[in-house]
């Protein structure tokens, strides 16, 4: 049945806000930063088939402080070749931080960045009416594939785009974090499948396993402090409780069960860990790298 609570991807303002507070609150940029240093240069190293062009596309980028990690490494594994980068990404606000950062930052020469103010979907058909057969050598959707109505689907259209060599690196939470066990509680009540999925990469690995497609994986340990949650009216607790759940107002407008059921799973040690008066709530990623279709 429908939820009817409203989701948060309804109104971007308050979900940017509330994903703000999230990576303030979580070690969540981090853990992907140790990874994009340490295993994603040798994963880097095996695209592009010694070509001096290289094509990338990033999907539901943000502001791009993750994306421009990995173009980074890109560089430093592919020195003097030239990158085509496609940005796909909704939201006008992410977007225009994303061309703030880039003009803000030095020596990125060497990167054409195109930017598509759509949707993952909105991608899919563009490419399709222009007929484009452009291929893809890095193709990135890191914490994206919630939003969008079937990820399966996208994952088909997005690793046809591949080249020879190419990667497809997709980043969710991971099936056996906290947001895994809030979700297999509470999928009915909390996911408008019309808009936001609550797929883990434990239901990616199902999808990528029953069509015999392999894939390397990886999982990064991650925390967010959910403590303010705890603290009735709590603005802050509130914006966090947003993002958790991904309904719009959550305390306001989930009904008292509902809402009783979350905060008590929240802090159940299938979620989270409480110590010095903090709860950590487990914020595990997986990571998921997938080739050309063979
Ligand atoms: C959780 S944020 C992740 C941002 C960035 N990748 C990061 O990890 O910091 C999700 C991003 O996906 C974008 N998004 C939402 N729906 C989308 C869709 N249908 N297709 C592509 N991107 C979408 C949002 O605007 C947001 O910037």
């Amino acid at each position: 049945m429908a939820s009817p609570l409203k989701s948060l991807v309804n109104d971007d303002s308050r979900y940017q806000k509330s994903f703000q507070l999230f990576l303030e609150r979580s070690s969540e940029h981090q853990c992907m930063q140790d990874f994009i240093h340490n295993k994603l240069p040798d994963i880097l190293a095996s695209i592009g088939n010694g070509k001096s062009h290289l094509n990338v596309i990033g999907v539901g980028s943000g502001a791009g402080e993750i994306d421009l990690e990995i173009l980074s490494e890109l560089h430093m594994k592919h020195p003097g070749v030239t990158v085509d980068n496609e940005v796909v990404e909704p939201s006008s606000q992410q977007l225009h931080n994303y061309r703030v950062l880039v003009s803000q930052k030095p020596g990125l020469d060497y990167i054409k960045f195109t930017w598509n103010k759509m949707t993952a979907s909105g991608f899919e058909e563009h490419w399709k009416v222009k007929n484009m057969t452009k291929k893809a050598d890095f193709i990135h959707m890191i914490q994206m594939l919630y939003y969008v109505k079937d990820p399966g689907a996208t994952i088909n259209f997005f690793q046809s785009l591949l080249d020879k060599n190419g990667k497809l690196l997709i980043i969710l939470v991971s099936g056996e974090s906290g947001w895994g066990k809030l979700w297999r509680t509470y999928r009915n009540q909390l996911c408008n499948t019309e808009i936001s999925q609550c797929v883990t990469t434990g239901d990616i690995k199902s999808f990528l396993d029953s069509r015999g497609v392999s894939y390397q994986s990886y999982e990064l340990l991650s925390q967010m402090d959910i403590t303010e949650c705890f603290t009735e009216g709590d603005e802050k607790g509130e914006l966090l409780l947003d993002f958790l759940t991904e309904v719009l107002d959550f305390s306001k407008t989930a009904s008292p069960e509902l809402k009783a059921g979350v905060m008590e799973l929240l802090r159940h040690p299938d979620c989270s860990v409480e110590s010095n008066g903090k709860v950590i709530f487990n914020n595990n990623l997986g990571v998921i790298v997938i080739d050309q279709v063979s």
